[in-house]
């Protein structure tokens, strides 16, 4: 793994960057939309260091699967014991890892009943604890957490937290603008946002939540101070929007969405990676999910034809019946 020289700790160029995702952000993903452009940083999702430092099986190494241009690339961990994460983190600098992320804002029940994730919100001196000891394990690399407002509304700890973070060491911060009691329910909250971006003056802030196009990431950028923008939700179903947003914030001209034809060959390359990661048959059962995100609607598909080829159990028929029901969207692409 290599990765270009950072202008600084924690500061990314364009400063977008794609969430991560659990089942959704791998290296196939990655790599997509990488592919496109625009993208400043690529996350995968979170790993637990237990399983990490075990780190045998093929479930572990898919997750952890990258290559030399998946980057730059942020590992995110996630777990309440310092010393372990710190452990975890020194075997993914071995590996060449450049930056870790800590998650604390995984809302996830199972997640939070072992005080991991959001449950982090509410012990704000073992979250510092972690950041400290990771940052002392991986001197060198950028460490950074992503965090939600709190964990209720009664309970907004993140202004209080970033400034503890920060002075445990992280270099940024990524914040999802939602407490962990809401989910995903609700919009997210920018003004809550703009909130720790004060609390912390000078460290590079990430803002997160229900970004949709270019000119929403400029908006809330400008009025909540955030370094960048981090989308998640939206990207699964518009693999385009992240250079639609990198060519908004540096001024370029936003690129056409892709005609049918163009996001059938993404389809097929995407399909392609997944089949090479994971095998021919469990690539087509994972690919399935894509189907109904942006395969459906950017084909311009019928639903009949998206259901019939979910069915598929083999990623080489799959791709065949892709591209034969869909030679359509070359003749659809006309008609734009
Ligand atoms: C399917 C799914 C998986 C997610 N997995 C993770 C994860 O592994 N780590 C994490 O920090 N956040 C995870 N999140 C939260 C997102 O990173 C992001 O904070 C959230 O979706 C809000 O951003 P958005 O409105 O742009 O989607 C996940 C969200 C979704 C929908």
């Amino acid at each position: 793994m290599t990765c270009p020289t950072l202008p600084r700790p924690g500061v990314v160029d364009p400063p977008v960057l794609l969430a991560p995702l659990a089942g959704f952000s791998d290296l196939p993903f990655r790599m997509m939309i990488r592919e496109l452009g625009g993208l400043g940083l690529g996350f995968t999702e979170m790993l637990h260091p237990l399983a990490l430092l075990r780190g045998t099986g093929d479930k572990m190494a898919c997750l952890t699967a990258t290559e030399p241009a998946d980057t730059p690339l942020a590992w995110q961990l996630y777990g309440r014991d310092p010393e372990l994460l710190a452990r975890a983190a020194r075997v993914l600098a071995a590996r060449g890892a450049r930056w870790i992320d800590l998650n604390m804002g995984c809302p996830v029940r199972k997640i939070v009943s072992r005080g991991e994730g959001a449950a982090l919100l509410k012990t704000p001196d073992l979250a510092a604890r972690i950041a400290e000891e990771v940052v002392r394990a991986v001197p060198g690399l950028t460490v950074s957490a992503k965090i939600r407002l709190g964990w209720d509304d009664s309970c907004i700890v993140a202004p209080a937290l970033a400034r503890q973070l920060v002075s445990a060491g992280i270099s940024a911060l990524i914040i999802h603008g939602r407490t962990a009691v809401q989910g995903f329910k609700g919009k997210a909250d920018w003004n809550r946002i703009a909130d720790v971006v004060a609390s912390v003056p000078g460290i590079p802030i990430y803002g997160n939540g229900d970004i949709s196009d270019g000119t929403e990431a400029i908006e809330r950028m400008k009025s909540s101070g955030c370094t960048g923008i981090m989308v998640g939700r939206a990207a699964m179903k518009n693999p385009w929007l992240i250079p639609e947003i990198a060519a908004t914030l540096q001024g370029q001209p936003v690129p056409p969405p892709p005609t049918p034809s163009e996001a059938l060959a993404f389809a097929l390359r995407h399909l392609a990676r997944t089949s090479a990661l994971y095998g021919k048959g469990k690539g087509a059962v994972l690919f399935r999910k894509w189907m109904p995100l942006y395969v459906r609607p950017f084909l311009r598909m019928k639903r009949a034809e998206m259901v019939a080829l979910m069915a598929e159990r083999d990623a080489d028929v799959l791709a065949k019946q892709l591209a034969v029901l869909c030679p359509e969207s070359v003749e659809k692409d006309q008609a734009f």
